[in-house]
């Protein structure tokens, strides 16, 4: 059985799911045009997911669709590392005239939790994405039950052939072009990541577990070439991102349809952990190790991102965004799931 089959999708388009760029909105549209729609849990509350859910229910109750939770381990709280991050964000504090001791103390990313597994276990989705491999057994073993399929990316051929030994439906090739955060797991050397074109196939080869390519896939000659080398299906994020269903603000969407979008770079910087984004001045003028453990260093950018923002600028703001944003335009998301899939 074709992996399209096994998810019950009539286009091998993925929907990537994208934390704090939208909701269900968006995975409806791409759900509604054959794709896969996906629903990124790790910034939402119990009550917001459940809400969320229930109008993807509402609005396509016999289509399937993808609820995507982040699986990283609570960080231990280091206050000498904190101390040192607010000492190193103090000049922008003063320069906004913000009181750094205001700072908030919340991570801000969730992880999933047994909450998580009681949710999945009481609103069954289709399918079940994880980024930074997978929950302990038991809380995947109480997924696996509810029938789920489950995906995970993988960075390296490496931690492809893990997944592949915990049983997952399939392995999201994340090449290095992606944008947002790194889904590595098991070593934090990014010099081991490779671009989609190298990871695919060597995936393809090494796999008995379907591939999904993911990571500069913005139009149909990139979902063709994807599947060329073996892909089974594609998983498609910046693309989405100034769709009308998304939560992006005209200020992102602008940033994102501009020559700007050229420059992306990693970084640390926001959250704690490597992702892609547009390259802003938080990125040029800070060190990158100064960032405390992921999530926790979201918390002091917050006001900072705040403030800037309500400047109109995006210098201290989380612009993800992967290599290829060519395919990021103000059009409706059905209709860039069907023009990834050619019909
Ligand atoms: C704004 C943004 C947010 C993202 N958030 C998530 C997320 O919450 N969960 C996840 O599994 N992947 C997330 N990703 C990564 C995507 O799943 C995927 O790997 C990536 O978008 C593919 O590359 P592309 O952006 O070049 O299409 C995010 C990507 C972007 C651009």
């Amino acid at each position: 059985m074709t992996l399209q089959a096994l998810l019950g999708v009539e286009l091998p388009v993925i929907q990537a799911p994208m934390a704090g760029a939208h909701v269900s909105a968006l995975a409806i549209a791409a759900g509604q045009a054959g794709g896969l729609g996906s629903l990124p849990c790790a910034m939402l509350g119990t009550s917001a997911i459940r809400r969320e859910i229930g109008a993807i229910r509402a609005a396509m109750p016999s289509r399937p669709f993808n609820l995507n939770f982040f699986c990283h381990r609570p960080p231990v709280a280091d206050a000498a590392r904190e101390a040192a991050w607010r000492s190193v964000l103090a000049p922008y504090y003063r320069e906004f005239g913000l009181d750094i001791s205001s700072a908030p103390a919340l991570p801000a990313r969730y992880p999933f939790d047994a909450t998580s597994a009681e949710l999945v276990e009481e609103l069954r989705p289709e399918v079940v994405s994880f980024h930074y491999g997978l929950p302990d057994e038991p809380l995947l073993q109480r997924v696996r039950a509810t029938g789920a399929h489950v995906l995970s990316s993988a960075t390296t051929v490496e931690e492809a052939l893990w997944l592949e030994r915990q049983g997952v439906a399939a392995v999201i090739a994340q090449g290095l072009e992606a944008g947002g955060h790194r889904g590595h797991f098991l070593r934090e050397d990014l010099t081991l990541h490779s671009g989609t074109f190298a990871l695919v196939p060597q995936l393809v080869r090494a796999l008995r577990t379907p591939v999904i390519a993911a990571g500069g896939i913005a139009d149909r000659a990139g979902v063709e070439a994807a599947l060329r080398l073996g892909a089974a299906m594609v998983q498609v994020g910046t693309a989405y991102l100034c769709c009308p269903e998304t939560t992006t603000t005209p200020l992102l969407r602008r940033t994102l349809m501009s020559d700007a979008a050229r420059h992306t770079a990693l970084t640390r910087l926001i959250t704690g952990r490597p992702a892609r984004g547009i390259v802003n001045r938080l990125m040029r003028e800070v060190d990158d190790a100064s960032a405390p453990e992921f999530p926790l260093a979201t918390a002091a950018i917050a006001p900072l991102r705040a403030a800037a923002e309500a400047r109109g600028s995006l210098d201290f703001s989380p612009i993800w965004c992967g290599q290829n944003a060519s395919g990021c335009r103000e059009r409706p998301a059905g209709e860039l799931t069907r023009e990834l899939a050619g019909v």
